[in-house]
Parts: C-alpha cells; sequence; structure tokens
C-alpha cells in the first residue's frame, strides 16, 4: 500500500528520511565536499527543453530497447550502490529481484554485504560492478571469482582511486568502520521499522553484515573493517590494469566514471563494450561537471563505436528522453531505487520501475514517438 502511495521517483526520499537512522540516510543522499556536483546532476536537466511532433499517430508504442543483445522493458537500470542491505533487508537480493521482474538491468555493487554468487542465483541477468586495485593477483582473483559465479557483464568503477571528501557523512555520525556508540543505538531506538525489519533481521539470518565482494577486506565485518578507507592500491590502477582485465574477462566489460571524450575513446581502444557516463552522483570530485554536460562531446567523439550510457540526477522519464535524445543509448538511476527498496522492499522496487517505465511511455506519446529509437537531437533544445 505504501508503495502504491508514491506517485514519483521523489516521493520515495522523505519516506526513507523518517524511516531511516540517520548516518544511512545521510550516507546516500549525500555528495561530496560542497554538494555542488550532486545538485547540478539534477538541474542539469533544465538547461534542454523537448520539442514535441504533433499528429504522429502514437498509439501503438514501446519503451524497449535493446543493449548489448538483450531486450530490456525501458531503456533504464538500477544503478550499482554498496552496502544495500544495511539499508534494506537482503537489499542487493531485492534490488536484482525487482529488476529482473521489470525486465530491467541491475548491477550489484561491488560494496555490497550478499556474498555475489548468492545474488546472481536469486536473479541471473544481474551485472557486477567491481573496484579494483593495481594489483594484478587482486585483480585476477576477483576477475575469476565473477566468472566463476557465471556474470556476463562486468563493470569497472574508475572514478574512486580514493575515497572523496565526504564531510557530510561525518556530520550525518556515518563512519567507516561503524562503530558502536550510544548516539548510534538511540538511532536504532528512534527507528523501531528498520531496526526490527531490516537490521535485527539480517542479524539473524547473516549475523554481523561482512563486505563479501570486496577485493580488500573480504570477508571483513562492517563494524570492524575499514574498506571504504583501506583502498589497497586503488590509486594505482591505470590503463594497462583496463587492458588486463580485457584479456582476462571475455564477457561484456564496461568502463563506468568517465566524463572526458578522451577518456571514453581510450576506453573503447582498450576493448571497452561501453562506457558509464558519470560522476558517481555527485559523490567523488565534487565540482566534477555533470555527466548531461559531458555527453554530447562523448557521443561526438564515439560515434556509433560502443553504447554510451550515463547516470546521475535522474528522477523523471523526461530526464531519460533528453539522454537518449543527446545520444545515450541506456540510462542507470541510482538513490531512487535504494530509497525505494529501504521503505517498501520489492514492491517498492517494482513500484518505482513502474512509475518511471511508464512516466516515459506516456512521455513518448506527448513527444510524438513510438519507440526509444525514434528519440533524436531534433527533439532537444538547449535553453
Ligand atoms: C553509489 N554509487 C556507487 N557506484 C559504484 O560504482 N559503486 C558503488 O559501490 C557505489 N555505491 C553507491 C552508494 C550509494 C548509496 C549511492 C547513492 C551511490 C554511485 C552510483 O552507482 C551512481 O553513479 C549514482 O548514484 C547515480 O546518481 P543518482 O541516480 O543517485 O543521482
Amino acid at each position: 500500500r505504501l508503495a502504491q502511495a508514491m506517485l514519483c521517483l521523489d516521493d520515495f526520499e522523505p519516506k526513507a528520511k523518517r524511516h531511516l537512522p540517520k548516518p544511512l540516510y545521510g550516507y546516500i543522499a549525500g555528495g561530496s565536499e560542497t554538494n555542488a556536483s550532486l545538485r547540478k546532476n539534477v538541474e542539469a536537466f533544465q538547461t534542454y527543453a523537448l520539442r514535441p511532433r504533433i499528429l504522429q499517430d502514437v498509439s501503438t508504442r514501446s519503451t524497449e530497447t535493446t543493449l548489448f543483445g538483450r531486450t530490456y522493458a525501458a531503456p533504464f537500470g538500477i544503478a550499482p550502490m554498496g552496502i544495500s542491505a544495511l539499508m534494506a533487508y537482503r537489499g542487493d537480493i531485492v534490488l536484482a529481484a525487482g529488476a529482473a521482474q521489470c525486465g530491467i538491468p541491475m548491477i550489484m555493487s561491488g560494496s555490497s554485504l550478499i556474498r555475489l554468487e548468492e545474488v546472481i542465483a536469486a536473479a541471473p541477468a544481474t551485472w557486477f560492478q567491481a573496484y579494483l586495485p593495481g594489483e594484478p593477483e587482486r585483480i585476477d582473483a576477483l576477475v575469476d571469482r565473477v566468472a566463476a559465479a557465471g556474470f556476463t557483464t562486468l563493470l569497472l568503477t574508475v572514478d574512486t582511486a580514493v575515497l572523496s571528501n565526504r564531510e557530510n557523512n561525518i556530520r550525518a555520525g556515518f563512519s567507516t568502520p561503524l562503530r558502536p556508540s550510544l548516539a548510534l543505538a538511540w538511532q536504532g531506538v528512534t527507528h523501531p521499522q528498520w531496526t526490527i525489519g531490516t537490521f535485527l533481521r539480517t542479524i539473524a539470518r547473516h549475523g554481523i553484515p561482512h563486505f563479501e565482494n570486496s577485493y580488500a577486506t573480504r570477508g571483513a565485518p562492517i563494524i570492524a573493517s575499514n574498506v571504504m578507507r583501506d583502498f589497497g592500491r586503488r590509486d594505482h590502477l591505470n590503463w594497462s590494469h583496463l587492458e588486463r582485465i580485457r584479456n582476462r574477462w571475455s564477457g561484456k566489460l564496461i568502463v563506468k566514471g568517465i566524463l572526458h571524450p578522451d577518456d571514453a575513446a581510450r576506453a573503447a581502444e582498450t576493448g571497452a563494450d561501453g562506457v558509464i557516463v558519470s560522476n558517481h552522483g555527485g559523490r567523488q570530485l565534487d565540482g566534477a561537471i555533470t555527466p548531461l554536460m559531458a555527453l554530447p562531446e562523448i557521443v561526438e567523439r564515439l560515434g556509433d563505436r560502443i553504447p554510451i550510457m550515463i547516470d546521475g540526477g535522474f528522477r523523471r522519464g523526461t530526464d531519460v528522453i533528453k539522454a537518449l535524445a543527446l545520444g545515450a543509448r541506456f540510462v542507470f538511476v541510482g538513490r531512487p531505487f535504494l530509497y525505494a527498496a529501504a521503505v517498501a522492499g520489492l514492491p517498492g522496487v517494482l513500484r518505482a520501475a513502474g512509475i518511471l517505465k511508464a512516466e516515459i511511455h506516456s512521455n513518448m506519446a506527448l513527444l510524438g514517438v513510438t519507440t526509444i529509437e525514434q528519440v533524436s537531437s531534433g527533439h532537444l533544445v538547449r535553453t
């Protein structure tokens, strides 16, 4: 019932803010430093206006689109988000199963708390996102494990050489390792639904949550491990490591976190099957260009060589359509899906996906197109 009361993606956030302990909500909602990129990501869509065509007979239309040889129900999927299972009971599985039911892709995070083998068993089409250090043995071990588990799509996130300065996390009381404290206990007492429905249920099933899929501290409990700070030699990661991964991984390889056309071109030359234009939801380099602004130059440079995807601030069907008109093939959405999973579990995820898909479906009619592929640069003007 709660899920059905949500009318747009933004409706999930205030519910999640009330439902989650303050440090956890703060971790999801926050960006880095001044939050400039976080704000701009959302505002950027106002830089463009849609230019509809009329009298097109839009009575039969479809939001379906193909990507890497698969047909998806809509041109969006769920972005990778770490520690989701602390926000929603078995959050990674809820998100993956919800996406599978809706016919959209879900990317599980390398900073997740549920073993990747368990997630893919629940939803075989799930993609895996890896953080990797510039250490060949650790790269090979994780890539081999992901392959053995049966994943066919691997993302390498490249905008996280070090963890950004997230002072808003500290202000909200989110720390890694998550240290038990009186303040934290008080958050538990004042958010009983989360404490009982998510936290105690998780402890009962899994014990203390562990980072299960990280190269750095595999199997380390969240309350003791320093996985968010212990990046190993992640700041050593360079193009030669991407080449190494490409040689070892035979599935689809996607590079996430690209903002410069030269990097997009180099990723394609190194054998990437796709790129995700992203500033990590405004959580890494503060003041980094918004993905929507970076997109046109990257599209111009890459042409049709490999699919160009994008994430950051997408909240409406019209946002998705604007990115498609600028040449993106696919869009990923982060925070709203995690809020949806936190407040309403699987029905919440289904509802969020349903809302965005329905918006795109009606927006297509109003724009005068019947297929996703018909959305073109002619439908857009810069304001
Ligand atoms: C993220 N993001 C992220 N990206 C990634 O590659 N690996 C990760 O583990 C995480 N973790 C993560 C946690 C949380 C709580 C958030 C909000 C984000 C970034 C994410 O994949 C994506 O790039 C942005 O979230 C997209 O922006 P929106 O849709 O949240 O505005």
